[in-house]
């Protein structure tokens, strides 16, 4: 673990609401592993933008009436504040379309091709008589020449996660009409030059996970194909040769790059230079499995090309889908929970606990299912963690006036929870190291489940001989849970701080301060509340039925 870090998430579109889909395997990860670092002390920032160019923003903002910067200025705006509203709490959240990443992207382009990777082709590209326009990526759909699926958009397979070189059947998405094709000039960055560079990487770097890894280096043995990084629309970063007026960078070409240019703009502005920050920092790069092929190939590849002037990731953490009820999540089924909305129903370190809970780091897909988050709700977080709090601290306050007590002997039980707390720190340091966010959740509970048994074995309120060791170490327990769920559950984690009668921000702290034994004999609690409200199944009841029809 370097003593900087960069973390991104993938650029979410402004083109629409944010929804548990895209916080599950995305932002959240991303925000849990930012804050564990930043409480490992850490100079970590979370970067992201709005990802505001391409096809299906403009077409979208064509059918809306609004010119496509209206357009993504709602969206962007909106996003921000939905993320926020979720305690997605980045240090800097910007946009594709600054002047910054304009700059920055025409810069990158006019350097690869002074390197060599760059060449124009006359290419036939798809071409709508009826809608009078070009078609490139989203306005067609067809087969996927690779897997064969059916209704895929020309410029990814949703099904095979490939890019097809040329979609079967195509047909124009605006009107449906078999499309004719025209020459047009396009230019193309030779993928294909980085096959061994690539591979080379990948090989080399421990960090990026291991099944990914394997897929992409079988992508790269089938060939790589050269990728054509121009559409003839209006909407995008031009590029910047005379010879190619009117013609604007594919939105991944310029997209991640916005990775790197928010990222220089944000430390510019705090008095850092950018370029050195990048270099000597831990890259960390959080996606879902639907654009490996971009992260593993396009990405580095575009960064190798310009001599590695900024580093290449060091982790890619790629998680899987979430599925809603066991079913593919889809706007236009109105499948979907939009996260504004899953917020107006429960507090965000609810969804944050479940789908942490359920999020392994793997592509394994995971499911958003009402009974279960309403069991685990329920039963983990209140009945584990909020029934442990709560017992811990309402009986000091009541035994004991809110004042800890001194110690006195410790027999064999104390001893063994005197070490569990010693241990804590180290031990989901290490599962959050590793990515595995979701472990690491979970030894915080078996934590607290511990101490649950160990504070109704002591029985304290009997008031026999070990009274007081027990309420000394359950609320140093509190305490230690109180910093090591930050990353995951941040409300939650401050209104336990301030229950313990600590001033200030929970977060102020060291992550080793988890085994500190931070609340001393004398100390005042503060005032005491339950942490969590019930879930009450009428209620999921009634929101599974706003899903569908099924
Ligand atoms: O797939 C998407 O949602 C894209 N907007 C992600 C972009 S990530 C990038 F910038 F690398
Ligand atoms: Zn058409």
């Amino acid at each position: 673990m370097r003593s900087k870090a960069i973390i991104t998430s993938a650029l979410p579109y402004a083109n629409g609401e944010i929804h548990l889909g895209h916080i599950a395997s995305t932002y959240l990860p991303a925000d849990v592993t930012t804050r564990f670092l930043k409480l490992k002390g850490v100079e970590a920032y979370y970067i992201c933008a709005s990802d505001d160019f391409g096809t299906p923003i403009l077409l979208q903002s064509e059918k809306e009436g609004k010119t496509p910067s209206e357009y993504v200025t709602h969206w962007n705006k909106r996003d921000y504040d939905d993320f926020t509203a979720a305690g997605i709490d980045f240090d800097f959240f910007y946009k594709t379309s600054s002047s910054e990443n304009i700059q920055f992207v025409q810069d990158v382009f006019k350097k690869l091709d002074a390197a060599g990777h760059i060449y124009q082709k006359e290419i036939i590209q798809f071409y709508c008589n009826n809608d009078k326009k070009f078609l490139p990526d989203r306005y067609v759909k067809g087969i996927c020449p690779y897997c064969k699926a059916a209704d895929q958009y020309s410029d990814l397979c949703e099904s095979c996660g490939r890019v097809p070189e040329e979609i079967f059947d195509p047909r124009c998405s605006i009107c449906g009409v078999t499309p004719t094709k025209e020459k047009t000039t396009h230019y193309f960055f030779k993928l294909k030059n980085f096959a061994d560079s690539l591979s080379k990487w990948l090989d080399e770097n421990e960090n990026l996970q291991k099944d990914v890894k394997k897929y992409v280096q079988n992508w790269i043995k089938t060939g790589l194909i050269d990728w054509d990084i121009t559409r003839d629309i209006v909407w995008g970063v031009p590029i910047p040769l005379d010879a190619a007026k009117g013609k604007v960078f594919y939105g991944w070409f310029d997209n991640h790059l916005a990775y790197i240019s928010t990222a220089i703009k944000f430390l510019k502005d705090k008095g850092i230079d950018g370029k050195e920050f990048w270099n000597s920092a831990d890259i960390y790069h959080f996606i879902g499995k639907d654009i490996v092929y971009h992260h593993y190939l396009f990405l580095p590849a575009m960064r190798l090309g310009i001599n590695s002037e900024y580093k290449l990731p060091d982790y890619i953490p790629t998680r899987g889908h979430l599925t809603l009820q066991g079913k593919k999540i889809s706007k236009s089924r109105n499948w979907y929970i939009g996260l504004k909305q899953f917020l107006e129903y429960y507090p965000a370190d609810y969804l944050r606990y479940y789908l942490v809970a359920i999020n392994p780091y793997s592509q394994d897909d995971l499911n958003f299912d009402w009974n279960e988050f309403t069991n685990r709700i329920n039963s983990e977080l209140i009945g584990n963690v909020g029934n442990f709090v709560n017992r811990a601290l309402g009986f000091t306050k009541k035994a004991f006036d809110g004042i800890i007590p001194e110690t006195e002997t410790y027999d064999d039980k104390d001893t063994e929870a005197e070490n569990r707390i010693k241990n804590l720190s180290t031990e989901i340091g290490a599962l959050m190291e590793q990515n595995h966010l979701d472990r690491a959740l979970k030894k915080i509970m078996e934590f607290s489940s511990f101490f649950n048994q160990y504070f109704q074995h002591k029985e304290p309120w009997k008031k026999g001989p070990g009274t007081a060791t027990c309420v000394f170490l359950s609320v140093n327990a509190a305490c230690s849970m109180a910093i090591a769920i930050f990353p995951f559950l941040p409300e939650s984690s401050q209104k336990i701080w301030t229950q313990l009668g600590f001033a200030g921000k929970v977060n102020e702290n060291k992550w080793d301060f988890i085994s500190n034994f931070l609340v001393k004999p004398g100390h005042l609690l503060g005032e005491i509340s339950p942490l969590f409200v019930k879930v009450e199944e009428e209620e999921i009841e009634k929101y599974k039925k706003q899903l569908g029809p099924e």
